[in-house]
């Protein structure tokens, strides 16, 4: 089956690809977006969830997206003229990595795909490439709440712990102005959302040539969750100033 469709199928009921609430991705962008006439620009913007909340709640607000989906592009645009921002949203379907852009944006989001710039620190190098002076990021990123099993590491890829990834960001000539770690109750929300709404399309679908294997990944997905990650894996979202420009 293909990994996007899966993504797109396990997504369904949990559209922001993150286990945060909705109260929690609305403080977050009031903590990014102070004015409401800002540009904004998501790298690996997916189905562009984020950008379609902010848009949605602020008249005056333009937003880029850059993603190398096409198919998740497709549905961002579909959701943008539903949700009338279409003329306010711009899509880039391309690698945020060769992404150009003549203006610089007040604020540069980027959740669930530091794996494509090859980590945390990484994401944040490409996000200041876009940032105007002043501006703000607002990025989500793992860290290992307790001590990980190899297992999970292989699984996840290697995180530090909350601390130490702070610490890197600091270090790094970002300043925190706000954060906040994913409660128990939204990193749980998040998995059983996914992997319960991969497994009701597969119990929907019967006769689908694809409906064996997704209730199959779906159990494996979650027993890999609750035997392996669970305890160890927390999620933190921070919005980032430059400490010193
Ligand atoms: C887990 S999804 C997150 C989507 C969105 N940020 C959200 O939170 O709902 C990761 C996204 O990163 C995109 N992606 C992966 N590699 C990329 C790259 N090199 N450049 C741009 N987007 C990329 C994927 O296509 C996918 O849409």
């Amino acid at each position: 089956m293909d990994r996007e469709e899966i993504s797109r199928i396990a997504h369904t009921h949990h559209p922001i690809k993150s286990p945060l609430n909705d109260d929690s991705v609305r403080q977050l962008l009031d903590h990014g977006i102070s004015r409401g006439d800002e540009r904004v620009l998501d790298l690996g913007c997916g189905g562009g969830e984020w950008l379609l909340r902010a848009l949605s709640s602020r008249p005056d607000l333009r937003a880029e997206g850059v993603d190398i989906s096409e198919v998740a592009l497709a549905d961002a645009r579909t959701r943008a003229t539903g949700l009338g921002v279409r003329d306010r949203l711009v899509l880039h379907h391309q690698p945020a990595a060769e992404f150009v852009s003549p203006h610089a944006f007040d604020l540069v989001l980027s959740f669930g795909a530091a794996h494509a710039f090859g980590g945390l620190l990484p994401t944040l190098a490409a996000a200041r490439e876009y940032l105007a002076p002043g501006g703000r990021v607002l990025v989500g990123d793992g860290f290992w709440d307790r001590e990980p099993s190899q297992e999970s590491i292989e699984m996840l890829g290697d995180f530090a712990d909350l601390a130490t990834t702070v610490d890197r960001v600091m270090a790094d000539g970002w300043t925190p102005v706000h954060g906040h770690v994913s409660t128990r109750q939204e990193l749980d929300d998040y998995e059983w959302a996914c992997w319960g709404t991969l497994a009701d399309w597969a119990l929907d679908h019967p006769a689908h040539p694809d409906g064996p294997e997704a209730l199959a990944l779906s159990a494996t997905r979650r027993t890999e969750w609750l035997r392996g990650y669970r305890d160890t894996w927390g999620f933190v979202s921070l919005v980032l100033r430059r400490t010193f420009d």
